[in-house]
């Protein structure tokens, strides 16, 4: 089995971002315990992160072919972009949507998400282990 893991725009700056917010780890460090964790459960993992909608529109389009199931931060975009909804939907892949945050805790145009309505699910709020609840949720999941 292989999943996709989609880090939006802003995750690149993990580390030196808001710190008190997303804490201190990069995104290198957290793909690293992403990885290792893929490991344990016996899955393959593969990466992309992107500050532009349209690319992670694209890469949501050409990852059937190559994936099952996707977890994804989308940054920003979860607020705002119909485009990724629709690509989710187009695909037909499991995507689980993931946040560091409790975007529910924080400002109002935060709690509407475009995303959580196509997802099969949503962890938000605890800090970089959302990403890692997330992969084994969806991993369970795919190989029922
Ligand atoms: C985020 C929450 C979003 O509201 C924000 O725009 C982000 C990160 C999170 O991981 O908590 O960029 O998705």
């Amino acid at each position: 089995m292989k999943i996709l893991i989609i880090h939006g725009p802003n995750l690149n700056m993990l580390g030196k971002r808001e710190p008190e917010i997303y804490g201190a780890e990069t995104l290198n460090d957290v793909n690293s315990q992403i990885e290792a964790l893929a490991g344990e459960l016996g899955v393959e993992v593969g990466f992309f992160q992107s500050n532009s909608e349209g690319e992670i529109v694209g890469k949501i389009q050409d990852a059937a072919s190559e994936y099952q199931g996707i977890v994804m931060n989308p940054g920003a975009y979860t607020h705002t972009s119909i485009a990724i909804r629709d690509a989710i939907l187009s695909s037909g892949l499991t995507v689980v949507e993931v946040h560091i945050s409790n975007v529910h805790k924080r400002e109002e145009f935060r709690h509407k998400s475009y995303v959580s309505g196509v997802a099969l699910g949503v962890v938000s709020g605890f800090g970089i282990d959302s990403y890692f609840l997330g992969l084994r949720g969806l991993v369970n999941h795919l190989s029922d």
